[in-house]
């Protein structure tokens, strides 16, 4: 009989990708069904996120919620960054907990469930080349990853801690699981890295890769059965001229870029180590505005970064207005060990960096009002990937916006042009057409 797995995932869409690859090796040994309810599981796993506190804290919590519903056979394990930088720590704190696997060392998870106390938070440990076994939750739109780990050393960012160096995904392997996934419905591939734009600078052993970014980009685009592709993080700092192009004129490419802003202020940033200047993000973004202007730019960023001075948050509101983000990730900055901000010292107080943080996702608001009412009347071409409540159905613009319309699952995996009739700030309503 199968076993069942729960499964929690936390943080960012590499998270996401790393538990489909747990799903899958397990399923190498044993077949374990996923379930909704831990009471009933054989397995659970929690797949951990620590770039900001709070989930951090909530783990243990959890992990007692866990221990008291679950069946008594149960294994807990937990995986991902906050397994990577706490370690042996979550057992002492957990003594409940059987394993404990870091965020790059999921390949590993089989021989975890099955040794006692397994420990592996090794950052050093190459996965690059690890054929992971099959397995993905959304048919129509495939994670890849295209890279492990991450070279900068932003000074408010754990992840170089947690996920270690940046070693890219030889591309014969991206590109062969490109092509399987979309021959097999996936007409999106989503490729994934905490820095996608620096793709090819270290292969595994440390030499150079045969290809950058944009060239994987046009190798991709060229699978006939892929009609979308998209990808997540990029880095300002090389957003490049060859890449602004490739994303320009691929059409293929969908029309949304992210680009992380953290903090408008040169002197913030400076002190972030982000290695761009507010003058160097306001041009690139321009510029990407003039060679795609139905492109839609999205953008994470912290408040309250140590130093940051009323002048310096206003910069931040200023490139905010200027760029016209149609939509924004916005975090109060949190001290996260390991890194080099949380030695800083004129910290910012909590009740000056929350008044930031509404007064920045206010004014945002107040732009996306602006920007929404344009929507009415167009006509986008829509993926349609999820069913709602009500009759409705929901997919994604090339610009990453949600639409839904009435419709039934027919409509799920295909692509459709609809017209929008109601557009809200975080919907747009329409109808086929
Ligand atoms: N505090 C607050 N936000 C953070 N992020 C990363 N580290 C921190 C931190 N220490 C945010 C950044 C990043 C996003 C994934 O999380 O904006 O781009
Ligand atoms: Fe993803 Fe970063 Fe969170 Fe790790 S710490 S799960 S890399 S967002």
């Amino acid at each position: 009989m199968a076993k069942k797995l729960f499964l929690k995932t936390l943080g960012c869409a590499m998270n996401v990708r790393d538990s489909e690859h747990m799903i899958a090796e397990l399923n190498r040994i044993e077949r374990y069904d996923l379930t909704q309810d831990e009471s009933e599981a054989d397995l659970i796993i929690i797949n951990t996120c620590s770039v900001r506190e709070k989930p951090v804290n909530k783990l243990f919590s959890e992990i007692g919620q866990f221990v008291k519903q679950k069946k008594k056979s149960a294994k807990i394990g937990v995986c991902g960054c906050t397994a990577s930088h706490l370690g042996d720590e979550i057992f002492k704190r957990a003594p409940e907990v059987s394993f404990v696997l870091g965020a790059r060392n999921v390949s590993k998870i089989t021989q975890a469930v099955s040794t006692d106390k397994f420990l592996d938070i090794n950052i050093n440990y190459d996965e690059s080349k690890y054929a992971f076994g099959e397995f993905r939750q959304n048919p129509y739109k495939a994670y890849i990853n295209i890279s492990i780990g991450c070279d900068k050393k932003c000074a408010f960012c754990i992840v170089p801690h947690t996920r270690g160096d940046e070693i890219s995904i030889p591309h014969e392997i991206i590109l062969s699981e490109a092509e399987k996934a979309a021959k097999e419905g996936a007409k999106e591939i989503f490729l994934l890295g905490q820095n996608v734009n620096n793709y090819g600078r270290r292969v595994g052993g440390g030499k150079r890769g045969e290809m950058n970014f944009s060239q994987l980009l046009t190798l991709i685009s060229k699978i006939d059965e892929v009609k979308r592709i998209r990808f997540t993080s990029p880095h300002p700092l090389h957003m490049d001229d060859e890449f602004l192009e490739t994303f320009s004129s691929n059409p293929k490419i969908c029309k949304s870029m992210h680009m992380p802003l953290q903090s408008g202020s040169t002197q913030i940033l400076k002190s972030m180590r982000r290695g761009y200047t507010k003058e160097w993000f306001l041009e690139r973004a321009q510029k990407l505005r003039q060679m795609s202007p139905d492109t839609a730019i999205s953008t994470d960023i912290i408040v309250g970064f140590p130093g940051e001075s009323e002048e310096d948050f206003e910069d931040t509101m200023n490139v905010m207005e200027e760029v016209g983000f149609e939509q924004i990730f916005s975090f109060k900055y949190s001290a996260r060990p390991l890194t080099s901000a949380a030695q800083m010292t004129n910290i910012v107080d909590a009740k000056t960096a929350s008044s930031r943080l509404k007064k920045l996702q206010e004014r945002h608001a107040v732009l996306l009002d602006k920007m929404t009412p344009r929507y009415k009347e167009r006509v986008f071409e829509v993926y349609f990937e999820e069913l709602r409540e009500n009759g409705m159905i929901a997919g994604r613009t090339s610009q990453n916006f949600t639409v839904c319309v009435n419709g039934s699952e027919d409509l799920l995996g295909k692509i459709k042009n609809v017209k929008i009739t109601r557009p809200q700030r975080l919907i747009l309503y329409g109808q086929v057409v």
